[in-house]
């Protein structure tokens, strides 16, 4: 992918398809864009006083006359005064993510349209006082996120439209240097979100713990993170009893993989942990056949991880990052862990699997309990953990758990400031009761009420010694449906969350 900074006024770019972003309004063309109307012959003040309304994703593509641009996208963000600010979300924040929306939804169009090469803009006089820094940044995020494909796995065909190659963002030239420095971000940000979701696309049968790995391993020599690669073996000698015991079903070797970025020499670091099932049958206690495709996006956390230490080698801001990847795949088979199986964990803490198929949460408490040698100043981890948090919140928000509630908070800023919501969900005592086993010290299922939360509560009790926080990502890493801004498939969530939250402590 290629992407550029542009300072120029609209009516001189010369590309061929310059979207741009418009306010909702009333029947006339907002005058910020009479230049640019005037380059178009007027074609857009007809398209305004017609039927294009600057209503959120309305989108009007105009062929204009003459030489370059070719084309003009007009895509309507809403009325910016009437955004919905739940949950204590700031306007200019709920702008920057409208932006970052019609910039997605603009890329869409261009990979639909076969250009190749898509620009977006929107004059400042338009962005309710949004800068020149957060809208380059919104807009090269945005953009990424839309023109994302995933067709590697793909014979060549002339019958197909060519990929978008080229993301531009367009800033008039007095705002070019403030708009240098959010486009860096974003840049890096969309980079380790299109790594992220590459790695979900991946089939389970190339996306094994050791790709995840090799990743790692990559990451690391590309940008001078330290690496470290446990093998079954190891794990065994570090007393990893409940990543095992999910892993003992499989002849694919399970990883798990230790990614260090030092930053600030030597601060305590903040640990992210990533779930990095490679494919979730639900060993013994099997899955339905319906859907269970899907279930090759149960390492979106890790993808996550992985994604963020992209952009991290990119930004290299100040602070220490510990990533924590446990990987294998849930399997039935003759080896595999029984329901009513007893095992002890990293921790020390016996754990009475009942149902196989909550295996995240196993994998997850040994890593969590793994965490404590790097004596983190926080631990954030990220799971596909629970089909009930699709019931409690859908497809709209991932959840949010934790021992911290200014960190809880923290992660809730930095979830909507990155387009990435969070919503918190409470760990009552009564809660924690629901996974006391009769004969181990806690069982790995509390059943259907509460499902997200006694998962967490079960995290919880391996997260010692630490302010710690779980997002439950099942319902917002990936996607079943095509949507705008979104298409099916993965979402990458919550790598721009992880980033955010990195960048908001390194200062
Ligand atoms: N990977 C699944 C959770 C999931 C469900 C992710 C739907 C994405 C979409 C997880 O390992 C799982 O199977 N959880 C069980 C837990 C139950 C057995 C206590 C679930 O949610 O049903
Ligand atoms: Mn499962
Ligand atoms: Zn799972």
């Amino acid at each position: 992918m290629n992407y550029l900074l542009r300072s120029s006024t609209l009516e001189e770019s010369d590309l061929p398809l310059l979207a741009v972003g418009v306010t909702k309004h009333e029947k006339q063309l907002p005058p910020a864009l009479a230049a640019l109307d005037a380059r178009a012959g007027g074609v857009l003040a007809r398209a305004c006083a017609g039927d294009f309304t600057g209503g959120r994703d309305e989108t009007s593509l105009l062929y204009l006359p003459g030489a370059e641009p070719r084309r003009v996208l007009l895509v309507g963000v809403g009325k910016l005064e009437e955004l919905p600010l739940i949950g204590g979300l700031a306007r200019p924040v709920a702008v920057r993510n409208a932006i970052r929306r019609a910039a997605a939804i603009a890329a869409r169009r261009a990979r639909a349209l076969g250009t190749g090469a898509v620009a977006f803009a929107m004059p400042a006089e338009l962005r309710s006082g949004v800068g020149a820094q957060d809208f380059a940044q919104a807009a090269v995020e945005g953009l990424a996120q839309g023109a994302w494909q995933f067709d590697e796995l793909k014979s060549p065909s002339g019958e197909r439209k060519p990929p978008v190659t080229d993301l531009t963002v367009v800033v008039e030239p007095a705002e070019e240097s403030a708009a240098r420095r959010g486009f860096a971000v974003g840049r890096a940000v969309a980079e380790g979100q299109a790594l992220a979701r590459r790695l979900q696309a991946l089939p389970p049968n190339q996306c094994t713990p050791a790709l995840l790995a090799d990743t790692a391993r990559q990451l690391g020599a590309a940008h001078g993170f330290a690496v470290t690669v446990l093998e079954r073996e190891q794990m065994q000698q570090e007393g990893m009893g409940a990543l095992l015991a999910v892993a003992q079903g499989s002849v694919t070797e399970p990883r798990f993989i230790i990614i260090e970025y030092r930053g600030a020499g030597a601060a305590p670091p903040v640990a992210l942990v990533g779930k990095g099932i490679t494919f979730d049958t639900g060993g013994i206690s099997i899955k339905p056949a319906a859907q269970m495709e899907e279930m090759k996006y149960d390492m979106s956390g890790a993808a996550a991880v992985l994604g963020a230490f992209e952009a991290l080698g990119r930004l290299k801001p100040k602070i220490n990052v510990v990533g924590l990847i446990p990987s294998t795949d849930n399997m039935p088979s003759g080896s595999a862990v029984r329901p009513s199986d007893v095992v002890t964990s990293h921790s020390g803490k016996q754990i009475e699997i009942v149902n196989t198929d909550a295996e995240g949460r196993l994998i997850l408490a040994d890593a969590l309990s793994y965490a404590r040698r790097f004596k983190p100043a926080a631990v954030l981890d990220a799971a596909t953990l629970t089909g009930a948090v699709i019931i409690a919140l859908g497809h709209a928000a991932s959840a949010v758990m934790g021992t911290d509630e200014a960190l809880i908070e923290e992660v809730r800023r930095a979830g909507d400031r990155a387009g990435e919501r969070v919503w918190p969900l409470p760990m009552y005592d009564e809660f924690r009761e629901l996974n006391k086993s009769d004969i181990a010290d806690v069982k790995n299922s509390g059943g259907r009420p509460a499902g997200t939360i006694t998962a967490g509560w079960f995290l919880r009790e391996f997260a010692e010694g630490y302010p710690w926080v779980h997002i439950d990502v099942a319902g917002t890493a990936y996607s079943d449906v095509d949507a705008p801004p979104l298409p099916k498939g993965p979402a990458g969530v919550p790598t721009r969350l992880f980033v955010e939250f990195l960048l908001g402590r390194a200062g």
